[in-house]
C-alpha cells in the first residue's frame, strides 16, 4: 500500500487489533514500529542448550574539572559504609536528597501528564525537534526536512546521560539517544510523500549531545538555548560516520559498495539504553536493528542462517527503495554494520564515533563499565530478545585514572581488546525459598583467540549469538540493563519479560522461574492469570570476591515483579505490604547510596509505566516504591540520578503511542505544547 510520489500519503501502519494481541504487553504500535513486533515471531533463539559518574568526575577533575554539582560527593567519600543504609528516612521528609527522601508512592493511573511523588516536580529539558545545532531551524510539524531533522532533537528518547563539562559547574551535556519513529504520530496526513515520510524518518534516529545548565530551583536543569555557545551540541544520525575498531574490522563480511574495507559505517541505529564510561564517554546499544532491511529482489542465502538467528527476515520499512543499502538483494552485508556498541566523546564534537566490534552484536541493550580492582574496566551486557543472553567483556589493558591527555588517549582504546564472556547460571533449588544460585562466565574469545569450536575470533564477534549458542549459556527473559552497583559492587540484570517462558521450547529454570503469573486488564480489574513471565525481574549478580574480571559468581532474583498481592511475587524479603505494584523492569540506574531506581516498559497491571526506587541493602533492602509515572502510551526510559542526588532525569518515550491513534487523532498531546506528542527528556525534583 505505498502511495506514488505525490500522492497522499496515508499514515496509518496495519497493526493487529489490541484483542489480538495478547502475549505482548505493550501496546501493539509500539511492539510494531520498536522492535517489528518480536514477540509475534518464534524467538529466533532456537539452539538446543539450556556510578561511574564518580569515576568520571575523578579522571576528568584532574583535567580542571570543578566536580560538586553532578556528585553526591559525601556520600561517595564514606563509600561502602553508607551501603547499609535505609533510603527513605522520615526524619529527612523534606531533603532534596532523593536517597533519602521520603515520599508517599504514586499510585497506578492512566493520566495523560508525568505524575511525580508529592512535593517534588518535573519539568521538560528538551523535546523531539527542539533545535540542538547551531542554525537549526524551529520545528515545524508541517515542513519537515532531512536537513532540519539532522540539527533538531530526534524522535523518541531513550538512554540519558550527563557527563560533565570541563570548567563549569552548573552546566553539563546531556546525551540521548533516538530508538525509533513512529510515522503515524510524527506525520500530518497528505503533508510528504512515502518516500519522503522514509527519510524523515530515518534521521529522526540517532543520538542527540545537548547542553544544559541549573535552574533556579536546586535539582532542576534546563537546555542552554543560545547554541552559539554551545560547540559540543551534536546530532549523530544515519549520515554521521562510525569508525569500525578491534579484531573483526575490515572482515570480508563487513564489506559494502561503499566501505569496500569494512571499516566505516554510515550512521547508527535503533539506540536503546546506554552507559558512561569512567573515562568520559558514552556507550549506545544497537539493539533492533533486524528491522530496517528489505528482502528487495530476495534475502540471499548465504547467510540464512545468520540472519534468521538475529531476526532479519526481509521485512524491513522500505527504506530500501529510498537507500539501496537497506536493501539485502543489493547489500547483504549492511546489517552486519549494526547491532555494535557504539562510543561517543561527547566532549569533541568533531570526533569519530567508533563501533566496538570486541563487545559483540547482537541487540545490544546497553553496556555498562565498572573497573575492576585489577585495573581493568568490565563491561556487562544484555542481548533483549526472549531466550537471550547476559554477557560480559573485559579489557586486556587497565585504565589509567590519571587525567592526562596520554591516560585519555589509552582509556579511549580499552574497548578494543580483552575477553567476550557469555553467563551460564545454575540454580540450588528453590526450596530454599529464594530464587538463587552459582553460575559461571563462559568466555568466547579475545582479540586472538577464539574459544568457540569452529569460529574464528571474526565469526565470534560478527555473529556472537551463533557462538555463544554453541557453548550453553542460560536463555533469560529478555535481559535489559545490566548495571554494576558503585556501592555494594554487585550487578543488577533487568529481565523485562517472557510471553513464552514455560513453553516446551523454553522451559522454566530457577533463574527464570515463571510459567505463569498475575496480571490485570486494566486498573481496578482482578488479578488473573497469564502465561509465561510477565512482569518480569531483577536479578542481582555478585562476582565471587567481587572480582569483575573473574568468571565464578553467584546471584539471585531480588524482584519477581507484579502486583504485591499476587503469590509468585518477590521484593528482596521485604514486607509485601508496603511495596508499589511494578511491571516489566527495563532501565536500570543508581543513586550514590546505591539505591536501585528502575524504569518501566509495558505494565500489564493496568497502569502507566514509571520510575521506582529501591534500596539494595540494608532493612529496607527491595521495598519498592514508585516515584513518577509517565503519559499514557509512553515507556519511561534511561533514569539518571544526578547533580548532588537532587535531580531525577529521565525520557518520555513514545507518549501517546495507543494503536488506532494518528497525526490527526493523537491519544495524548503531551507535553500539552502542541497537539501532537513530543517525546521528551524532562528531569524531576523537590519544588516544596
Ligand atoms: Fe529498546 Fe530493550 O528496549
Ligand atoms: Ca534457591
Ligand atoms: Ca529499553
Amino acid at each position: 500500500m505505498t502511495p506514488a510520489l505525490g500522492t497522499r500519503f496515508l499514515p496509518i501502519t496495519p497493526v493487529a487489533s489490541a484483542g489480538a494481541h495478547t502475549r505482548a504487553s505493550r501496546d501493539p504500535m509500539t511492539c510494531l514500529l520498536r522492535c517489528g513486533s518480536a514477540c509475534d515471531h518464534p524467538e529466533p533463539n532456537r539452539s538446543e542448550h539450556a556510578h561511574v559518574q564518580d569515576e568520571i568526575a575523578k579522571v576528568v577533575g584532574r583535567r580542571g574539572v570543578l566536580r560538586s554539582a553532578l556528585l553526591g560527593g559525601t556520600v561517595l567519600a564514606a563509600g561502602g559504609a553508607l551501603a547499609g543504609e535505609a533510603a527513605a528516612a522520615p526524619a529527612r521528609a523534606q531533603s532534596r536528597d532523593l536517597t533519602r527522601s521520603w515520599f508517599r508512592p504514586v499510585r497506578p493511573n492512566k493520566r495523560h501528564a508525568v505524575v511525580t511523588a508529592t512535593g517534588f516536580t518535573s519539568s521538560v529539558v528538551v523535546r523531539w525537534g527542539d533545535k540542538v545545532v547551531a542554525g537549526a531551524p524551529t520545528f515545524d510539524a508541517y515542513r519537515q526536512t532531512v536537513e532540519a531533522a539532522k540539527t533538531q532533537f530526534g524522535y523518541n528518547c531513550d538512554y540519558v546521560g550527563l557527563v560533565p563539562l570541563a570548567g563549569r559547574t552548573d552546566e553539563a551535556l546531556l546525551v540521548v539517544n533516538h530508538e525509533y519513529t513512529n510515522e503515524n504520530l510524527m506525520f500530518p496526513t497528505g503533508v510528504y510523500t512515502a518516500d519522503e515520510v522514509k527519510r524523515l524518518a530515518m534521521y529522526n534516529h540517532g543520538m542527540s549531545v545537548v547542553r544544559v545548565r541549573q535552574g533556579r530551583t536546586p535539582g532542576s536543569w534546563k537546555q542552554v538555548k543560545v547554541l552559539s555557545r554551545c560547540p559540543e551540541n551534536r546530532r549523530l544520525h544515519l549520515d554521521t560516520r562510525f569508525r569500525l575498531t578491534g579484531p573483526a574490522v575490515g572482515d570480508p563480511r563487513l564489506r559494502t559498495k561503499a566501505d569496500p574495507r569494512g571499516t566505516t559505517v554510515r550512521g547508527t541505529l535503533n539506540n536503546c539504553a546506554g552507559g558512561m564510561t569512567p573515562w568520559g564517554t558514552v556507550l549506545s546499544g544497537e539493539e533492533n536493528f533486524n528491522q530496517y532491511f528489505d528482502a528487495g529482489a530476495g534475502v540471499p542465502a548465504e547467510y540464512a542462517a545468520e540472519y534468521a538467528r538475529y531476526g532479519i527476515t526481509g521485512a524491513g520499512k522500505g527504506w530500501g527503495t529510498v537507500e539501496p543499502r537497506f536493501d539485502l538483494s543489493q547489500e547483504p552485508h549492511e546489517p552486519h554494520r549494526f547491532g555494535w556498541i557504539v562510543e561517543v566523546d561527547p566532549s569533541n564534537a568533531s570526533s569519530v564515533p567508533r563501533k566496538h566490534t570486541m563487545l559483540g552484536r547482537f541487540k545490544h541493550e546497553g553496556a555498562n563499565i565498572i573497573i575492576a580492582k585489577n585495573g581493568r574496566a568490565v563491561a556487562y551486557m544484555g542481548d533483549d530478545e526472549r531466550g537471550d543472553y547476559l554477557y560480559k567483556f573485559v579489557s586486556r589493558e587497565k585504565m589509567d585514572p590519571s587525567g592526562t591527555r596520554a591516560a585519555r588517549r589509552h582509556n579511549l582504546g580499552l574497548l578494543t581488546a580483552g575477553t567476550l564472556y557469555v553467563a551460564r547460571l545454575s540454580g540450588d533449588g528453590s526450596a530454599d525459598g529464594q530464587h538463587d544460585g552459582t553460575g559461571r562466565w563462559i568466555p568466547l574469545c579475545d582479540e586472538n583467540t577464539s574459544y568457540v569450536p569452529g569460529m574464528s575470533v571474526a565469526d565470534v564477534l560478527l555473529f556472537t549469538r551463533l557462538a555463544a549458542d554453541k557453548v550453553g549459556p542460560t536463555k533469560m527473559d529478555r535481559p535489559e540493563d545490566v548495571e554494576p552497583n558503585p556501592v555494594n559492587k554487585k550487578i543488577y540484570a533487568a529481565l523485562t519479560n517472557n510471553s513464552n517462558r514455560g513453553t516446551e521450547a523454553m522451559p522454566v529454570d530457577e533463574a527464570n522461574p515463571l510459567a505463569t503469573s498475575m496480571v490485570r486488564s486494566a486498573l481496578g480489574e482482578p488479578l488473573t492469570a497469564a502465561s509465561g513471565n510477565r512482569n518480569g525481574y531483577v536479578l542481582e549478580l555478585t562476582e565471587d570476591g567481587d572480582r569483575h574480571t573473574g568468571r565464578a559468581f553467584s546471584w539471585d532474583l531480588m524482584l519477581v515483579c507484579g502486583d504485591p498481592a499476587a503469590a509468585e511475587t518477590w521484593f528482596g524479603g521485604f514486607d509485601k505490604s508496603k511495596v508499589s505494584p511494578i511491571s516489566c523492569p527495563d532501565n536500570l540506574s543508581f543513586d550514590s547510596r546505591g539505591n536501585l531506581w528502575i524504569s518501566t516498559d509495558g505494565n500489564v497491571l493496568g497502569s502507566n509505566d514509571g520510575i521506582f526506587r529501591v534500596p539494595t541493602s540494608g532493612p529496607e533492602r527491595g521495598r519498592v516504591v514508585q516515584f513518577l509515572t509517565v503519559p499514557a502510551g509512553a515507556e519511561a526510559c534511561g533514569p539518571l540520578v544526578t547533580d548532588g542526588d537532587r535531580s531525577l532525569f529521565f525520557a518520555v518515550q513514545h507518549p501517546g503511542e495507543i494503536t488506532g491513534a494518528t497525526f490527526e487523532e493523537q491519544a495524548s498531546t503531551w507535553p500539552h505544547t502542541d497537539d501532537f506528542p513530543r517525546p521528551s527528556v524532562c528531569v524531576a525534583y523537590r519544588d516544596r
